[in-house]
């Protein structure tokens, strides 16, 4: 088959939409147009620096986490640690990335059967209508699995960022996974064990372009995460993102330097369905690109992963399989709203 372009080549060609791109309308929002004005939701905020502090503060911000992971699956956190300097970098570096010539970008191209490198929208099924995205997938964590033939070496600089990025956001993982222990009233180090102690990072550099038709085209399709939990750097300036809540979607503001915790599948398993992997989507615009950078936090693929003992009673019984490899199932189901976690239901 010949490769398909991506969606910044068809743009700068010109050709006109290609029907592989007509999104149908499914996924939930009945009667929300899909570049309607959506109503915004609000996204609370967890002062990291408080979460283990014995004092009625820490307990506030367990509480504030305990709420909201189990309505949204979203939270924000602020106080991470992570200097506002640095995330600008990752956001400016990302963007560099994407305006480097399609010559320059294609040799840092996926593999046929991969998923790591350069490229559109992951093809799963002939039938699948596809995202309006550009996007290089890395695993950058643990490092025996990085394959540095996909690691750009445009802007200059942008590996050594993309290493100090990871080992910044696995010493965050490890405190959020914590603290969502804690607020769930479990061993603290429950999470991080079960998902072990090389727990894998995948970071996908997202590049929506402006798009000609947002009325018909999407720039993510509702999805959840496969993974434990997602930590997203979100565009700056350019909104998009949706989350779907009780039938319809809301739009998530915008929110300079900050790191949106999201929910993955194997966080809504581990949690025996406390914690929910919120259904979510970017929809396309007609002016400006978007470009986001969201870092998946997977189990080893070792791992066992199933509802947490204490999580289980005759009161809250097990809602989920004990699975090893999840990734197999999401795949099966890419991003098919919550189809791929209803697989792991018992
Ligand atoms: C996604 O969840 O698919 C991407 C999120 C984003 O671009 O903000
Ligand atoms: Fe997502």
């Amino acid at each position: 088959k010949p490769k398909l372009k991506t969606v910044q080549e068809l743009v700068a060609a010109g050709e006109g939409l290609p029907e592989r791109y007509l999104f149908p309308p499914t996924g939930g929002g009945e009667g929300q147009p899909l570049n309607g004005l959506m109503p915004e939701m609000e996204i609370s905020a967890i002062d990291l620096s408080l979460l283990f502090s014995s004092s009625d503060e820490g307990q506030e911000e367990l509480r504030k986490l305990h709420s909201a992971l189990s309505t949204w699956g979203v939270v924000q956190v602020r106080n991470h640690g992570i200097t506002e300097a640095f995330l600008d970098k990752v956001y400016a570096q990302t963007k560099q990335f994407f305006a480097f010539s399609t010559e320059e970008k294609q040799k840092y191209a996926r593999e046929v059967g991969g998923y790591q490198g350069y490229g559109n929208d992951i093809i799963i099924s002939d039938d699948q209508a596809l995202d309006w995205i550009d996007r290089l997938h890395l695993t950058t964590y643990p490092e025996d699995l990085r394959q540095l033939k996909f690691w750009p070496e445009i802007p200059t600089g942008f590996r050594e960022t993309l290493h100090e990025y990871t080992m910044k956001l696995n010493i965050l993982r490890d405190q959020l996974f914590k603290g969502m222990a804690r607020s769930l009233e479990l061993e603290d180090n429950c999470f991080v064990e079960m998902c072990g102690e090389n727990s894998i990072m995948d970071i996908r550099f997202n590049m929506y372009p402006p798009c000609p038709r947002p009325d018909k085209v999407i720039g993510s399709r509702p999805h959840t995460d496969g993974s434990a939990v997602t930590l997203l750097l979100p565009d700056k300036n350019v909104g998009g993102l949706q989350f779907l809540k009780d039938g319809n979607w809301y739009e998530a503001p915008i929110i300079p330097d900050t790191i949106l915790v999201t929910v993955g599948d194997v966080l809504e398993i581990m949690s025996n369905g406390v914690y929910k992997s919120p259904i979510h989507r970017v929809v396309t615009n007609t002016e400006k690109e978007r470009i986001s950078v969201a870092t998946f936090c997977f189990p080893h693929a070792e791992q066992v992963i199933q509802p947490v003992d204490g999580l289980v009673s005759e009161a809250t019984p097990r809602l989920y399989k004990t699975i090893k490899n999840y990734a197999e199932i999401y795949f099966k189901y890419y991003h098919q709203g919550r189809k791929s976690i209803e697989g792991a239901m018992v």
